[in-house]
């Protein structure tokens, strides 16, 4: 029996194994309204098939201009509810569980007529500039995401993932290069995504647990380093998140902290973190490997690992990995005899 093959339980999360689809914009919302298409039903529904234990849907906006582009899926209405659950409980039929990553762009927001941030540094002299939320406006911020979870929630998904990674709006206020902010988001950089997490997880079933996505270094001249990503994960682990899911960098132009693109690169961040924290941990980032990945779960890295671009080339990318690394099949009945 595989490692990548063995279930993994969190209090009412159960996966049938170890294996993660972690979320990937589509950019292909027809009507920019952010309601998923029938391009993301057979996207997540095909990796449902192809095998993955967790699915998690791609950055999912909580208002209109929290979005990279137009194109992207958002959660800010009522409306957009059923074509989310239609997805999901279609999903569920294959014996995968749902999750949703709910963020913010901030600066990145690339269609906004102006962006919004914890400050008005750009990304880079490319970017829009963006405007300063008030404080005010970041109260009404941490509102919007809790309403977001509402509604994922209402669609049935199993975890709730949040996007403090990456550069994107939570990332933005806990860096202290973007955040330059006097008031009391300013003073302490976790505060904004320690109330995002306090909010959402108030409004979520009590044994529901709570995935962050985080960048555990910053690789633009100046970053933070990974003590840092350690001790804001800290925080967010005070705070109520679960299990982390480590990424890295995203936030600007890149300088000389970006790891080398090696397999598993990123698995030493997700190491790090589980050890620091005692958390459970999702490793991400070239572990397309199938013996790398298991190897990753065995010795005990990481509990789940992620694979992106990997799964967009082989949507059965699950099964094959459990196939090569154990002998085991674990296709659905109608493909059996492929096997
Ligand atoms: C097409 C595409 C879209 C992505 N969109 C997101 C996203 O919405 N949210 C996110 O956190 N990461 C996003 N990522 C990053 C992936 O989740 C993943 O961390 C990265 O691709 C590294 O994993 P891999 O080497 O297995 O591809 C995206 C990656 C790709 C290739």
């Amino acid at each position: 029996m595989a490692h990548l093959s063995s279930e993994f339980t969190l209090k009412s999360l159960n996966l049938k194994n170890r294996i993660v689809m972690p979320p990937m914009c589509q950019y292909s919302v027809e009507s920019k309204d952010g309601k998923p298409t029938d391009w993301h039903f057979v996207h997540y529904v095909s990796r449902a098939v192809g095998g993955a234990g967790l699915i998690i849907m791609e950055m999912t906006d909580v208002e209109p201009d929290g979005r990279i582009t137009d194109y992207d899926l958002g959660l800010w209405s009522d409306e957009q509810i059923p074509a989310f659950k239609r997805i999901i409980s279609e999903v569920h039929k294959y014996g995968a569980k749902v999750a949703i990553q709910i963020a913010h762009a901030g600066r990145k927001a690339e269609d906004a007529k102006v962006p919004v941030g914890p400050s008005d540094i750009p990304v880079s002299p490319e970017f829009k500039k963006p405007r300063a939320l008030s404080t005010e406006e970041v109260k009404q911020m941490v509102v919007k995401f809790k309403d977001a979870a509402i509604r994922a929630i209402e669609a049935g998904v199993d975890t709730i993932e949040l996007h403090g990674a990456h550069g994107y709006l939570i990332h933005q206020f806990h860096s202290p290069a973007i955040n330059n902010r006097e008031d009391e988001y300013g003073q302490d950089l976790a505060l904004f995504g320690v109330e995002v997490i306090q909010a959402v997880k108030s409004v979520m079933p009590e044994h529901m647990p709570l995935i962050l996505r985080i960048s555990a270094v910053e690789y633009m001249d100046g970053g933070y380093d990974l003590e840092h990503g350690i001790e804001i994960s800290r925080r967010y682990k005070e705070a109520g998140v679960d299990i982390l899911h480590v990424s890295s960098g995203g936030e600007g132009p890149v300088g000389t902290r970006k790891p080398g693109n090696h397999p598993g690169y990123q698995v030493p961040f997700a190491r790090a973190v589980k050890q620091a924290l005692d958390v459970p941990v999702i490793a991400v980032g070239l572990l397309d490997d199938a013996k790398l990945a298991e190897a990753t779960v065995a010795n005990e890295e990481a509990d789940l690992v992620a694979v992106a671009r990997g799964m967009l080339r082989d949507p059965y990318w699950a099964t094959h990995a459990i196939q090569a690394v154990s002998g085991q099949i674990s296709a659905p009945k109608q493909y059996e005899r492929a096997y």
